[in-house]
């Protein structure tokens, strides 16, 4: 019932010239519009200069994409009045009226995919092949969600009982629940959140992360549009401390759904568990990874290469997805490196918008110095084994990491996750493939894993073995498509349930039995 009924956004082809060359032309008519936008409540937001930033494209910090005025800390408590307020009639709404809206929304991406593709070129930084990604995510999300709500909330359970009695098992909404996202998929992670609270009778309040407030903007503006009432789902840019502290502690926050670091997963566990007569809170999260990939001796080393370059390189290696540590079995070793070596020399790094770009910026320049700082110190310890070459007429007004790779001893050296074009390369022998599997399971996190090998009842036992959310074998390890590969960790990776998967909905409503004695 997930497969054969459903299809996936079929996206635009940018190998097809007839598809790519209309699309330039649409999205030419975005790259210079400027975007002054303010947060998206059910009460009207005053202009309030005193609290409005500047946004810049992430290739080029001189080019301004508009303006963002962040939400303060009254307007967060009013946003959580009108979504309390809203609950129980949007709770009642029909399920098929929910889900129609989000088939609208899908309907109404696609249609503004030039649009939103181009945003999330100018402020995330994206590769338009990572643009097309993103689009089609965030419509499989709405549509799937969509199928899935009315396949699992559309009826009343009828279960069993004595002569006279029935049982009613019923699903509704819990509640408000926050949604905050992250910047690296500021439409899919972002909107896939929001409608799949919204579908099963939640009331939003989303937060986007700061840097990729203006696609969300233009995303919940699109959101509306397709009939999702302005209390129902409302839009709070601005930052951490000041919007997160306010949902984080108010009582009427039935749940939160987050993605993003462990650590701020943490404090927001702390903060919803600190709250006095508050409900138990539902903390759905999707955190980081210290993702591996095992390479053994009879995997193809070519093949192993495009795999490991996707994995670690794509999107600059800002997937929680990404392959940071790649143990390579001594055998092939010295074949794997040399291959990679000649890779990563052909990569072209640069300007997002051109079409031969293989790497993009990173997101900013916080980031950019975190990287080059843990750059440094292996470079100093003598580690470095390749590092691609950028050329400074592309990349000297933008954040832009080179991709590179280091040799270390193992994935207990890594002290953190590196959001970011870094791989770590680890050799080992094919008798101490435990001590690998157990050092990887030992790390704590449980995101993605790949094993590269043709000995199939190999592959098999290792991928038993890891204790991850996601394992691709013979494959790259990022990209999961929806209702294909239900996504998301276990440990310091998250608590589940997966996105895009046929469960996700089910941690978003509450179940009533109702027995009656007639
Ligand atoms: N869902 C994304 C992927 O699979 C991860 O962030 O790459």
């Amino acid at each position: 019932i997930y497969g054969p009924k459903r299809k996936n956004s079929r996206g635009v082809n940018l190998n097809i010239r007839s598809h790519y060359e209309p699309l330039m032309e649409k999205m030419a008519s975005f790259m210079d519009k400027q975007y002054p936008v303010k947060p998206l409540l059910a009460v009207e937001v005053k202009e309030d200069a005193a609290n409005t930033h500047r946004v810049t494209s992430p290739f080029d910090r001189g080019q301004s994409v508009g303006t963002v005025q962040w939400t303060n800390q009254e307007q967060a408590r009013q946003a959580v009045d009108a979504a309390w307020e809203a609950f129980p009639r949007w709770d009642a709404t029909p399920v098929a009226e929910r889900a129609a809206i989000l088939r609208r929304m899908a309907d109404l991406m696609e249609e503004h995919m030039a649009e939103l593709m181009t945003l999330c070129c100018r402020e995330g930084g994206k590769l338009l092949t990572d643009g097309v990604d993103e689009i089609k995510e965030a419509v499989d999300f709405c549509r799937y969600y969509a199928m899935r709500a009315e396949e699992s909330f559309g009826e009343v359970i009828e279960l069993p009982g004595p002569t006279g009695e029935s049982n009613r098992l019923t699903m509704g909404g819990k509640g408000v629940f926050a949604a905050i996202s992250p910047w690296n998929f500021p439409v899919a992670i972002f909107c896939g959140q929001i409608v799949a609270a919204a579908v099963a009778g939640n009331t939003v309040l989303a937060k986007p992360a700061e840097q990729t407030s203006i696609i969300a903007h233009r995303v919940i503006e699109l959101l509306h549009e397709a009939g999702m009432p302005r209390d129902v789902v409302q839009l709070l840019p601005g930052d951490g401390p000041t919007v997160g502290s306010v949902l984080s502690s108010d009582p009427r926050i039935t749940g939160v759904v987050f993605t993003g670091g462990t650590d701020t997963a943490q404090i927001i566990n702390r903060a919803l568990a600190a709250r006095e007569n508050a409900p138990l809170p539902t903390l759905i999260a999707e955190t980081g990874g210290m993702n591996a990939m095992i390479v053994d001796s009879t995997a193809l080393p070519e093949q192993v290469v495009v795999d490991v370059i996707q994995s670690a390189f794509q999107s600059a290696g800002q997937r929680c997805s990404a392959l940071r540590v790649l143990y390579l079995q001594d055998d092939v070793a010295d074949r794997v490196i040399e291959i990679l070596k000649g890779a990563m020399n052909e990569l072209h790094i640069g300007d997002p918008r051109d079409l031969g770009t293989d790497v993009g910026p990173v997101i900013d320049e916080d980031a950019r110095k975190g990287l080059l700082a843990h750059i440094q110190t292996l470079k100093d310890e003598g580690r470095l084994v390749a590092e691609a070459s950028m050329a400074a007429e592309h990349t000297q007004n933008g954040t832009f990491v080179a991709p590179v790779a280091f040799v270390i001893d193992g994935i207990e050296a890594l002290e953190r996750e590196q959001f970011g074009p870094i791989l770590h390369i680890v050799r080992y022998k094919s008798r101490d493939i435990d001590r690998v599997i157990d050092a990887i399971n030992g790390r704590g996190y449980g995101l993605t894993f790949g094993v590269h090998s043709r000995n199939e009842s190999l592959a098999a036992e290792i991928a038993r073995r890891i204790r991850v959310g996601n394992v691709y074998i013979n494959r790259n390890i990022i990209g999961a498509v929806v209702g294909v590969q239900p996504f998301g960790g276990q440990g310091l990776s998250g608590t589940g349930p997966k996105a895009g998967g046929p469960h996700y909905l089910q941690r978003f409503v509450t179940e009533k039995t109702v027995t009656n004695n007639t």
